[in-house]
């Protein structure tokens, strides 16, 4: 394949409003809890945040950069070593004659660089279903019936968590974004969620159905515009990945099923979003200063989802690590034209989160913007502990970044996925 390059347009958000390059400086929201004279009643969460005052006595309009409030993670109770699935495997749908193709899987499990994964389905849930893996039978619609069920069930787990770091009532979530590549049904995961949460009924839904494993970095950029043209307002993304939806018996026809049977883990993850928040009520864990999103052109056929009777079926070409790496510079310049000039930063003086789509992704992303290897850490442990779990991934990624000590003030989270599409923010956060 010849080299593609990103297209020089860049659909851009910044302060939510346009897609100038920056003007170079911040505005920069740092709660000072000290010197901030916040009514107490805020902090006994018996008056909405939405009806609150600021310390100055205004309404206060969203004047500042959205930020990540609070990041919930919740995986199914199944927990499965890398180096015993292709037993598993085989084994549960009925394959282990296929022995080549068995030694093919351990080699790429070997490969692989993960130690566990989460699935929802087990040996149990399977035998009830012998249609996910009986060749040639129907499954799209038991699979479906499952999934109707089990997203939302995993989003609100995740979302729970969310909702009590945050520490404000669900009844304050003014926006819901709703991200699966796992099914769909009418009405939509986020119906659902209205219920199991406690949201408002007239909470603004949005649904991202079957984006890929960028889009978590697409609610990312969906709820910074929300948040920055809607003063007080909260968003709650939502993201629930499982793959019951692609789960079949190997195939030496579909090599790709045997890398994403290898590669591919189930995990969900709440995320409140908010611009401005509120002293001593809530805590910025990183700002999102620029969102964007760009294609690489002629690249459709790279990676491909086909849904069909018998579930979704996936085809990943072998050359999207080197693709992405490709590419991944002239996106990241675009990133960096966002970021103030005074600083003069470098990548290695950044933290990164990079979809650990794969090890050849991380380290080709690595190789091509020449980044200590310290840097693609709390990726690599995302990769490590729990496989690739879709758009829920990149966002683990940050769940990890904000937990250790925070060294670098900017940073970028970047997601690729079907288009081939390139997803990314630039970041900041307080220094330790
Ligand atoms: N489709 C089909 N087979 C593939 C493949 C693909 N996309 N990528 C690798 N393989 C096969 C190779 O042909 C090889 O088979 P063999 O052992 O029979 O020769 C086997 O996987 C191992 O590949 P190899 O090149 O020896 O190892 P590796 O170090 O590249 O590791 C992966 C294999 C799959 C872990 C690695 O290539 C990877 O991370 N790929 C990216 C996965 C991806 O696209 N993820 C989705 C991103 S959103």
């Amino acid at each position: 394949m010849g080299k593609t390059q990103l297209l020089n347009g860049m659909n851009g958000s910044e302060n939510g409003m346009s897609s100038k390059p920056y003007s170079g400086e911040f505005v920069v929201n740092k709660p000072n809890g000290e010197s901030a004279k916040g009514p107490d009643s805020h902090t006994n969460g018996k008056q909405k945040l939405q009806d609150t005052h600021r310390p100055d006595g205004s309404s206060s309009p969203s004047k500042h950069h959205a930020s990540i409030l609070a990041i919930g993670k919740a995986v199914p109770p199944n927990r499965y070593n890398q180096s015993t699935y292709p037993d598993f495997y085989f084994g549960v749908t009925n394959c282990s004659h296929k022995v080549e193709l068995k030694q093919r899987m351990q080699r790429i499990c070997e490969k692989s660089a993960i130690n566990t994964r989460y699935l929802m389905l087990n040996e149990e849930t399977l035998k009830q279903h012998p249609e996910f893996y009986n060749p040639g039978e129907p499954s799209i619609e038991q699979r479906h019936d499952l999934l109707e069920e089990e997203v939302p069930k995993l989003a609100a787990q995740a979302a729970t968590e969310a909702l009590k770091e945050w520490g404000r009532p669900a009844s304050e979530i003014t926006h819901l974004i709703v991200v699966t590549l796992s099914g769909v049904s009418i009405p939509g995961a986020d119906v659902r969620l209205v219920k199991l949460l406690g949201l408002r009924h007239d909470v603004q839904r949005v649904m991202l159905y079957m984006l890929g494993c960028y889009a978590g970095i697409t609610a990312l950029r969906l709820a910074k515009d929300l948040v920055e043209n809607n003063p007080n307002s909260r968003v709650l993304i939502a993201c629930s990945e499982l793959t019951a939806t692609t789960f079949r018996a190997p195939d030496e026809k579909y090599m790709y099923d045997i890398v994403g049977a290898s590669l591919f883990g189930d995990g969900a993850v709440g995320v409140i979003v908010g611009a401005n928040p509120y002293p001593r009520i809530e805590r910025s864990l990183f700002e999102i200063h620029w969102a964007g999103v760009s294609l690489a052109p002629d690249t459709a056929h790279v990676v491909q989802g086909k849904l069909k009777s018998d579930g979704l079926y996936f085809y990943l070409d072998k050359s999207l690590p080197m693709l992405l790496g490709e590419n991944i510079a002239p996106f990241c310049k675009m990133l960096m034209a966002h970021a103030p000039d005074k600083l003069r930063l470098g990548y290695n003086d950044m933290f990164w989160a990079v979809h650990p789509g794969g090890p050849a992704i991380l380290n080709s992303v690595e190789e091509q913007l020449k980044l200590n290897p310290e840097k693609m850490s709390a990726s690599r442990y995302v990769l490590v502990n729990y496989g690739n779990i879709s758009a829920s991934s990149v966002l683990y990624v940050l769940d990890e970044i904000r937990r250790r000590p925070a060294k670098e003030e900017w940073g970028a989270a970047l997601a690729f996925g079907p288009g081939v599409t390139f997803e990314g923010v630039l970041l900041r956060r307080n220094v330790d």
